[in-house]
């Protein structure tokens, strides 16, 4: 059964010979895009929506977040706002919480969280295992969240937890950890900062991930100046995700690399840390992604549309760089570049609709909720 979506007053395609459309129409046909282009020239279909001039735009793409947990820091957040430094050794508290919680109310929290997503326009969402920090708990976090949500990332090298020396820790993650929690993922990530793991444990943690097979992505430059995004590149990893402090061969290196740079505002916001700079990536020509980091500890928000008003407002980005960071950005740091966060005959019919005339409106009205509809894989979710 196809689908017309016409009386689209802006659309955003992100395609490079469709760009951005006044007067637009789609065509969805199951799954899948089958056509777009200018609403006077729209073939028919089987049904057809009146649009009345919103604007639509790909589903926004949320390729980095931490949704398998249980618990919550609102006082570590309170103390924080009252003063406190942010540290990462309050992951360790998520990671009590979480082996203490049941399969089933994990699950409860994760679809919650994806479906507060779903409902603001996130139609694709990676997410990460990090809290359970042993092999069992790794293990059914990676199987949990592989119902859950559509691409998963193996996060053991999240924090050495209490108990352990870190060179005996990344042995164990590199070791029985892996190979119990690779069938259940498609990437490998590690948290490369001073208080965390060090550059050659973490290209330790890469290297034993390549060998089996999996993607790279990397924590990097979260809380200071280090070694993540230099490993990042040198291992041609598909992300190094924060970004926070960069320095100019940082930032040169990601523009002379595949390796997309992933700033994740919310997160920066509410650990008090600057905001990346993201216009020296884009000058330099670095590909930019946006996404919530959605967890309990540094960033509890799955408001993708917040980051944008965010990158927007304070960070100096267009409202079109932001909008295309967090939907074909994260798209291509999940090489998916081809299917998703983009939308021309062929693509996944992931749609947003804006109750809005422009995407402009995101930044215009920041705070306000947008969506209007939401199409994920052809079937209206909202
Ligand atoms: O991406 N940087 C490390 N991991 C998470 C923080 C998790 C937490 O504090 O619980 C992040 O910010």
């Amino acid at each position: 059964m196809s689908l017309l979506l016409t009386g689209i007053g802006e659309l955003t395609t992100n395609d490079d010979e469709l760009g951005t459309l006044p007067d637009a129409a789609l065509v969805l046909d199951g799954a899948s895009v089958v056509w777009a282009g200018p609403a006077s020239s729209a073939p028919a279909a089987d049904s057809a929506v009146d649009l009345e001039g919103r604007a639509v735009l790909p589903g926004w793409v949320d390729s980095h977040t931490h949704l398998v947990f249980a618990g919550d820091r609102t006082t570590e957040f309170a103390a924080r706002m009252a003063g406190q430094p942010y540290r990462a050794g309050g992951i360790a508290v998520t990671v009590g919480a979480t082996r203490s919680a049941s399969d089933a109310d994990l699950t409860a929290v994760m679809s919650r969280h994806v479906a507060e997503a779903v409902s603001q326009g996130t139609t694709y969402i990676e997410t990460k295992t990090g809290y359970g920090l042993d092999v069992p708990n790794e293990l059914r976090s990676a199987v949990l969240a592989s119902d859950q949500v559509d691409e998963v990332t193996f996060l053991g090298a999240h924090l050495v937890p209490p108990g352990w020396d870190a060179d005996s820790y990344v042995d164990l993650v590199c070791g029985e950890m892996i190979e119990a929690v690779t069938p259940h993922v498609r990437w490998i990530d590690v948290f490369c900062e001073t208080g965390a793991f060090d550059g050659p444990q973490s290209r330790a943690v890469l290297e034993a991930g390549r060998k089996h097979g999996l993607g790279l992505r990397v924590h990097g430059n979260q809380l200071d100046y280090g070694p993540g995004v230099r490993l990042a590149v040198e291992m041609n990893a598909a992300s190094v995700d924060h970004c926070t402090y960069l320095t100019k061969s940082d930032v040169e290196d990601l523009a002379s690399s595949e390796t997309v740079a992933t700033l994740l505002p919310a997160c920066d916001l509410s650990t008090r840390q600057p905001l990346p700079d993201a216009q020296a990536l884009l000058n330099a020509g670095a590909t930019v992604a946006l996404a919530s980091n959605c967890n309990p500890g540094s960033s509890y928000t799955t408001s993708m549309a917040f980051c944008v008003a965010t990158a927007v407002l304070q960070m100096r980005m267009s409202v079109a760089e932001a909008v295309r960071a967090a939907t074909w950005g994260g798209a291509r740091a999940l090489r998916r570049e081809d299917e998703i966060g983009i939308l021309r005959p062929g693509s996944r019919a992931d749609i947003h609709v804006l109750d809005a005339p422009s995407i402009t409106h995101l930044a215009y009205r920041p705070g306000v909720p947008l969506t209007y509809a939401v199409w994920r894989k052809g079937e209206r979710v909202r």
